[in-house]
């Protein structure tokens, strides 16, 4: 795909490493690749987009090809505004899949000129989650394996300044 710009979308309250697997990933397979920080409007987060922006810098510093940037709006409109010709989504498990197919459809009918494409998550990603962490964090359990090290400990000075 020549000059492709694909968008990896979520709200990484905190961005983990199963998230970081599937940016990874999307970053081979595309020219460009732009992690989009947006609202889950059923969601009440515990860091703010700019911190999630930050957050998920830090743990990619060498991979060239990728933006961190956040967004308010409707997915479907940034990716008309950027040029993007896909939406990337990891799945999890079969659970993921109703919702993420429902979302699919709605940026296709938003916006006809983007496919979502879903790549399976890693084995070890499969259980993984941005709420298991923060609930694991907040139980003072060991996140070490979940997140990267270079975000650790900003994590736990959230989790423990709410307690
Ligand atoms: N590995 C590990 N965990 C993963 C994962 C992976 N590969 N992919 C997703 N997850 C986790 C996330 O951490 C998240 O956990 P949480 O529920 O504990 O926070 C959960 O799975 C759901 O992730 P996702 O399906 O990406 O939802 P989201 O809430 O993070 O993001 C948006 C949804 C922000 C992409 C969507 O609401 C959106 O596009 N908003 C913009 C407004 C818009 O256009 N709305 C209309 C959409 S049709």
């Amino acid at each position: 795909m020549k000059n492709s710009i694909a968008i990896c979308p979520g709200s990484f309250d905190p961005v983990t490493n199963g998230h970081l697997d599937i940016i990874t990933r999307a970053a081979k397979m595309f020219d460009k690749v732009i992690v989009v920080v947006a609202q889950n409007s059923a969601k009440k987060n515990c860091f703010s987009p700019e911190e999630r922006v930050e957050m998920i810098k830090k743990c990619i510093p060498d991979l060239e090809n990728v933006e961190v940037v956040h967004f308010d709006g409707l997915l479907a409109d940034y990716a008309a505004l950027r040029g993007a010709s896909a939406i990337i989504k990891g799945l999890r498990a079969m659970s993921d899949f109703e919702y993420e197919f429902q979302m699919a459809l709605a940026n296709k009918k938003l916006n006809p000129n983007v496919e979502t494409l879903f790549l399976s998550t890693a084995s070890q990603n499969m259980y993984l989650s941005s709420s298991m962490v923060k609930q694991i964090a907040s139980m003072n359990g060991d996140i070490s394996g979940f997140v990267p090290e270079v975000i650790k400990q900003d994590i736990l000075d959230r989790i423990n300044s709410k307690k």
